[in-house]
């Protein structure tokens, strides 16, 4: 059952709505990993590493320092290069930051790169195991990447006393009283490695390609980053770029890097007028929501003014692009403070060389600017 109305969003709160349909849909790729488990085991998992993500543990870690010079370096290299695939960009250089979060050696990224595409494609694969095909080609994929981080939990646990987010994890999981198995501890970590990979990218690319399409966004943005003067570090200071957030949470709202999520009714449930038997397959459209005349004004426009004008703290419905309830994204202040840094250090680059993004190929005109956007100074 799909349901339209915003109010199906509380279905992710209810506690007779379980997530297990998700390894359903998806054994090969999510499979043992936290996203799919309701109650005590999801908690477990999720308790071992939520820490590090929220405000204070990234600040602790130093996220933010370790992720600047990155970013900078990154778009320095396309300020160089003047044209660039945006999309191939974003996807290479979360992996980076990704990587470097996790604590693991930036070692082989574009091999990295390539296995994460072919292991993507388990989400569609059809039921053939033959040679060539996609359930071959990304069991295969998934098999070499968990191989490795086999290898980085071993290490881990060899070498205590190094930091990085994979060291945290296994001494969490292992001082934990039902301890994870190996296998259980790196399908989770194969899920940190995704979760924060293809989504961010995504919003990133989205974010240049609005900039592109109106100047006076990336006027706002340019003369932000100047009065800041430098690329944040620290989760307080994302207060200080509030252009830069809200061209974050609109981008965002506008072109939500993950479109529905599904889950099963584990009792009979009332929605308004409709009762959803035990058992129904549930639908929770965050794009529809995302985009609904029932929850904004003028949904479909591109609107910084929704983000800067308000008065009222941001609601768990504005932030629906993260989902609600116990399987909230984990990764949602790691990607604030990753965004937000990203468009101060491309503002400042840019702007300091004399150049703007812009779309090429008639990117602007339609589908192209969905799967060949191009900036150009
Ligand atoms: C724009 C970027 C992102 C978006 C739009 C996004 C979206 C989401 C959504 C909608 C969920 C809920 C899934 C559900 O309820 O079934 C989720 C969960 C999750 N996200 Fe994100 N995410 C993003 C970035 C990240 C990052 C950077 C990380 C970590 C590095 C991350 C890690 C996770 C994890 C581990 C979960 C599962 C949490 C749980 O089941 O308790 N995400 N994300």
């Amino acid at each position: 059952m799909t349901c339209v109305d915003p109010d199906a969003f509380a279905l992710l709160r209810h506690k007779d709505v379980s997530s297990a349909l998700i390894e359903e849909i998806a054994p090969e790729l999510l499979g043992g990993t936290l996203v799919a488990q309701d109650g005590g085991a999801h908690r477990q998992a999720r308790d071992a590493i939520k820490a590090a993500f929220l405000p204070k543990g990234l600040t602790q870690a130093g996220i933010g320092d370790l992720f600047a010079p990155i970013i900078r370096a990154r778009v320095q290299a396309w300020r160089d290069r003047g044209d660039v695939t945006i999309l191939r960009e974003t996807g290479d250089l979360m992996l980076k930051l990704i990587f470097s979060l996790m604590g693991i050696p930036a070692q082989n990224l574009p091999g990295w790169h390539r296995k994460y595409r072919q292991l993507l494609q388990l989400i569609v694969a059809p039921p053939i195991d033959l040679p060539g095909l996609p359930l071959r080609r990304g069991r295969a994929a998934r098999d070499w990447i968990d191989t490795q981080l086999r290898q980085f939990v071993r290490d881990a646990r060899a070498h205590a006393a190094r930091t990085g987010l994979i060291n945290d994890m296994v001494s969490a999981f292992d001082r934990s009283d039902d301890a994870l198995s190996d296998d259980g501890l790196v399908a989770n970590i194969r899920l940190l490695l995704l979760g924060g990979h293809e989504t961010t990218a995504s919003t990133m690319a989205w974010m240049v390609i609005e900039l592109a399409r109106q100047p006076v966004l990336w006027d706002a943005l340019v003369e932000e980053a100047q009065r800041v003067g430098a690329v944040p570090t620290r989760q307080a200071e994302l207060a200080q770029c509030p252009v830069a957030e809200a061209l974050f949470r609109e981008t965002l709202r506008l072109h939500p890097a993950v479109t529905l999520l599904p889950r099963r009714a584990l009792q009979d449930l009332q929605l308004g007028q409709q009762r959803i038997p035990a058992g129904t397959h549930l639908c929770i459209p965050l794009l529809h929501f995302s985009t609904s005349a029932l929850l904004h004004e003028a949904p479909d426009q591109f609107r910084l003014g929704r983000w800067l004008q308000r008065r009222e703290p941001i609601r768990s419905v504005d932030t629906l692009q993260f989902g609600t309830g116990p399987h909230v994204c984990i990764g949602y202040h790691l990607v604030w403070l990753e965004l937000v840094q990203f468009s101060i250090a491309l503002a400042l680059t840019m702007h300091k060389a004399g150049v703007r993004p812009r779309l090429l190929n008639g990117a602007e005109k339609g589908v192209g600017a969905i799967t060949r956007p191009h900036i150009r100074p």
